[in-house]
């Protein structure tokens, strides 16, 4: 096989029926959503009749769903997948091509040594030095925001355990390369390595793990470690988290024959960063982090290919590095590419996935629909950048060709002199005047300034490319309780808000310079706060006047029910059709319909109203996470899958009302129209609306349960459970015009 003129990765497209089929669907909606339309426009309520205004408020609403469901249409329209050949992973041509590799450096962001605990960082760390990859060609850098030294301790004793745990994978082929998550996961494991060594490496990462932990605990490095190693001496009383000086370490000098695992084989660099922080200088987070990293690294060793991962993202196969080397070395398309995302998963998920943390219809679906279009969403960790593009360079077809150039390393050098130069780098003054952080690396400014980012790269000409193989390349850990959750998608709906409403709005931003269905996809992101007001009123208004005896909606045996019927009934039906194909179980389709309410109603809400207050100028609602620390009752919970309340949260309070308000207004009006002695005509005028409110009472059964039978400490504060008693009682009263 002439390896130089085959493609080493392929795109294959969605069936032609199904993408026909699809189309065919998408149409037949879109008729349905123009005929809702006309029928509102055509049944106004005449001045002074009831209900024109809550009708005009319906319309509105529909108006806004309509228009967001073309916009999604860009994530199905045109899905692609990507595949790569084996061409990277077989040995025989691995060891032919080993010149050609490029250098890769990997950064893994850490912020706070209580939030992430260095246990966890240094499993991340050690996953990712573990790669299958020439050593001699990979170094790890570890930014730690937190410039705790108890981080900085266990990175030291993940080198020295590294020495033992590289040759252990790399003998027995160990899956994954995360020791944590290794040893967990081999209490069903029937072995390749012989009991010995594998009991011998394990006590050697039992004993590290006990040191680091206990280390931590105390808050302090114990002062005999201090001593043998001179790196502690940076950490000197003037030291606070938000104030101090460069620290630039190289645990693991690569390039050093005496640095040697215990085989004799040479190891992957491994460098500690905390860059330089002060009071008075802006530090715009990981942004600020990755953006030193990327300018450190360019003078210790300078790799083309940078990977971005946080800290609680071990890798799950050692060989992705590998894997992905087939999008950038193709000789056809990889100049143009930028960066591989991966998407997010996460070990951590339970059986039905009660908080739908891996969203696989927008995994396997939708983000390939955004690939489709030639773009991808960068999300921050698990995404592999070429540097160049990273670095704000425009792409040009006369990049082309220069790909295999290699970058000359700075050799002659000694490791402490660059070291020494670096550290300025690092520092806060550095970037004074200079085009960091608008028009090279990382974008400042912005919560979700990697996707910001992202958009800056594709509208500069390169194409990136959504990668998600059947077994995933890093999981991450999922947040466990329903607040952690909320307060998750609230900080992103924000962002990504911030940017609709910014000049990067990608209608603007990108006009002309990407796709029109790209610009699309982005804003299916960037518009999910402005959802939120529309889905509460279609929770709340429609029941409040099924209560008041006001029909909304046209009558079952007219003709104009069909539409709503139609565009309600197939919509569903095709959510659950797409959710069995990604392998989701039903139930798992009913949670995430429950997930997509709660996040509407509540996260969303806040995400919106943030940001138009800040728009405006004024401060913002805080949320404080009280509970970050998960006991072990509440973890008990989340493995049997039962909704987390516990904390008192104004996000639980909208989410009891609409439940409690829903009931009340579907018990009430039954109750009305039977005391009324109605007959069906009426029912059949109210259908749509005891539909909609017996659906989301159904919903919300697990909500129900939390406030009146659960006896756990996760059940919903009783102070809620009366507040949003309250609230609701009064929407029952809420007259009507
Ligand atoms: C991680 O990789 C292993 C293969 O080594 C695979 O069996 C497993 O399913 C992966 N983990 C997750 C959570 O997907
Ligand atoms: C999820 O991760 C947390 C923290 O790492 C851990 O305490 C918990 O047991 C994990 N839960 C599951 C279901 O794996």
């Amino acid at each position: 096989m002439g390896e130089e003129d085959v493609g080493l990765f392929v795109t294959v497209e969605e069936s032609k029926v199904r993408r026909v089929a699809y189309k065919i669907f998408a149409v037949s909606i879109l008729v349905g959503i123009g005929m809702i339309w006309s029928y509102r426009v055509c049944n106004i309520p005449r001045t002074g009749e009831a209900g024109r205004w809550v009708w005009l408020g319906l319309f509105t609403a529909e108006l806004w769903f309509g228009f967001y469901w073309i916009i999604t249409q860009s994530v199905r329209w045109n899905i692609v997948h990507r595949y790569t050949t084996t061409f990277f992973k077989d040995t025989p041509s691995l060891s032919r091509n080993r010149e050609k590799l490029p250098d890769v450096d990997i950064f893994v962001c850490t912020a706070d040594p209580v939030m992430e605990p260095p246990q966890l960082v240094i499993n991340t760390v050690l996953s990712l030095m573990a790669y299958d990859y020439p050593p001699e060609k990979l170094t790890v850098y570890l930014s730690d925001d937190g410039c705790s030294d108890l981080t900085f301790y266990a990175l030291l004793e993940a080198s020295h355990f590294s020495k033992h745990w590289i040759p252990f994978c790399n003998k027995f082929k160990v899956e994954p390369r995360s020791p944590e998550a290794f040893f967990t996961e081999m209490l069903k494991f029937n072995g390749h390595a012989s009991g010995e060594e594998w009991f011998a490496i394990k006590r050697l990462y039992e004993d590290m793990k006990k040191r680091v932990m206990s280390a931590t605990e105390l808050g302090r490095v114990p002062e005999e470690v201090r001593e043998q190693h001179k790196g502690f001496s940076e950490w000197n009383a003037g030291v606070t988290k938000g104030d101090h000086q460069t620290i630039l370490q190289i645990v693991i000098d690569g390039r050093d024959p005496n640095a040697v695992d215990v085989e004799g084989a040479s190891l992957p660099t491994l460098v500690y960063l905390a860059r330089e922080k002060r009071p008075q200088y802006p530090h715009n987070f990981k942004a600020g982090a990755m953006n030193a990293l990327i300018r450190v690294s360019s003078e210790i060793s300078k790799g083309e290919i940078i990977l971005n991962v946080d800290c609680d993202m071990y890798s799950n196969n050692s060989e992705t590095l590998r894997d992905v080397l087939c999008f950038f070395m193709d000789e056809v398309n990889g100049p143009q590419i930028s960066y591989v995302q991966f998407p997010q998963n996460y070990y951590n998920v339970t059986e039905n996935d009660i908080y739908c943390n891996t969203n696989k219809v927008v995994n396997q679906l939708e983000l390939a629909g955004v690939d489709g279009y030639g773009g991808a969403l960068y999300c921050g960790t698990g995404c592999f950048h070429r540097r160049e593009a990273l670095c704000g360079r425009k792409y040009s077809s006369e990049c082309r060709g220069q790909q295999n150039r290699k970058i000359e390393r700075k050799e002659e050098r000694s490791i402490g002199e660059v070291a020494e130069k670096c550290k300025v780098l690092a520092n806060c003054t550095y970037e004074r005047g200079t085009q960091w952080g608008k028009e090279m690396g990382l974008m400042y400014g912005c919560p979700v300034e990697d996707i910001i980012t992202g958009l800056a790269i594709q509208c500069r000409g390169w194409k990136p490319i959504y990668y998600n193989p059947e077994r995933p390349g890093f999981l991450g850990n999922a947040p466990t309780s329903l607040l952690q959750h909320l307060v998750q998608f609230k900080r992103w709906s924000e962002g990504m808000f911030q940017i609709f409403l910014s000049k990067y709005c990608p209608f603007l931003y990108g006009k002309g310079r990407i796709k029109l269905g790209l610009q699309m996809g982005y804003c299916v992101y960037c518009l999910w706060a402005a959802n939120s007001f529309p889905t509460l009123y279609y929770v709340l208004v429609p029941s409040l006047c099924f209560l008041n005896g006001i029909s909304m909606f046209p009558k079952m045996s007219s003709i104009w029910f069909l539409p709503f019927a139609y565009v309600f009934v197939a919509k569903n039906v095709y959510s659950l059709v797409e959710a069995l194909r990604c392998k989701n179980t039903l139930e798992e389709w009913w949670n995430l319909q429950r997930m997509l309410l709660i996040r509407r109603t509540t996260s969303f809400v806040f995400g919106f109203v943030d940001t138009i207050v800040r728009q405006l100028g004024f401060s913002q609602t805080a949320f404080v996470i009280t509970t970050k620390v998960v006991d072990d009752e509440a973890s008990k919970r989340y493995k049997q899958g039962i909704l987390e309340f516990g904390a008192s949260s104004p996000m639980f309070t909208i989410l009891a009302t609409i439940a409690l308000f829903n009931l009340f207004a579907l018990v009430g009006g039954v109750i009305k129209m039977m005391v009324m002695g109605m007959g069906v005509l009426v029912v059949e005028q109210f259908s749509s609306q005891i539909i909609i409110a017996g659906l989301v009472v159904a919903i919300n059964i697990p909500v129900y349960e939390a406030m009146f039978i659960r006896k756990d400490k996760g059940r919903m504060p009783t102070s809620t459970t009366i507040t949003s008693l309250v609230f609701a009682l009064l929407l029952c009263l809420t007259p009507l015009y």
